[in-house]
């Protein structure tokens, strides 16, 4: 049974991730750093790599969301990295508004889908939902370095978020694992893979 208050609450961070209202906890990563003078090309790409950042933050809301919604049982123990999570959301929008870029346009559909998703899980028992949630984490943390590879060595603003940003996610993978998560099975983690590989490729784009 799910009560009618945690539903209020939850579609309230819903309207406030995809409108861009978010409670910040940490400072930006990189404040203190200067700004690069990078030129056209990297600052736009570094905008797009941002963007992708940004929708993955979104979908890490409404996973997070979800199995909220679904399950009593983990809430307290997972606040903190949802609250982490709310952070990287910010942190990736002031980025993107400081490199002239833009959010993704398919924010609201990825929110909806990874929402569902999250509930699902949440559903299948709290050793499955900490499972799914280790893997989400693990392979977000292997996405990140990704970019650290493809983000100019000089633009240290957005390196610094995505270095603290990688961190938090394996803390949290680790948190997920302490809690007791099952490994997945390798079909499972295959399908998480081609999901996040289509996010990142049109919201590079998109
Ligand atoms: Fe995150
Ligand atoms: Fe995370």
């Amino acid at each position: 049974m799910i009560d009618i208050d945690r539903c209020i609450t939850e579609f309230d961070k819903g309207l406030r991730t995809i409108s861009g209202v978010h409670p910040v906890a940490r400072p930006t990563p990189g404040m203190e750093l200067p700004e690069t003078d990078l030129g056209e090309a990297e600052r736009r790409h570094a905008a797009a790599l941002m963007r992708v950042n940004h929708c993955g933050e979104v979908c890490a809301q409404a996973l997070y969301q979800g199995q909220a919604l679904a399950s009593d049982g983990l809430r307290g123990a997972l606040d903190q990295a949802a609250r982490e999570e709310a952070d990287h959301l910010a942190w990736c929008e002031n980025r993107i508004a400081e490199l002239g870029g833009r959010l993704s346009l398919l924010n609201p559909l990825w929110y909806a889908g990874s929402l569902a998703f999250g509930f699902v899980a949440g559903k299948l028992g709290d050793e499955w939902n900490l499972g799914f949630l280790a893997e989400t984490e693990h392979q977000v943390e292997r996405h990140l370095q990704g970019h650290l590879d493809r983000l100019s060595q000089s633009d240290t603003r957005t390196r610094a978020i995505v270095e603290q940003m990688k961190r938090d996610e394996a803390g949290h993978a680790d948190t997920a694992r302490r809690l007791g998560a099952r490994d997945l099975p390798a079909p499972a983690k295959g399908a998480m893979r081609l999901a996040a590989r289509a996010m990142t490729a049109t919201s590079y784009w998109i």
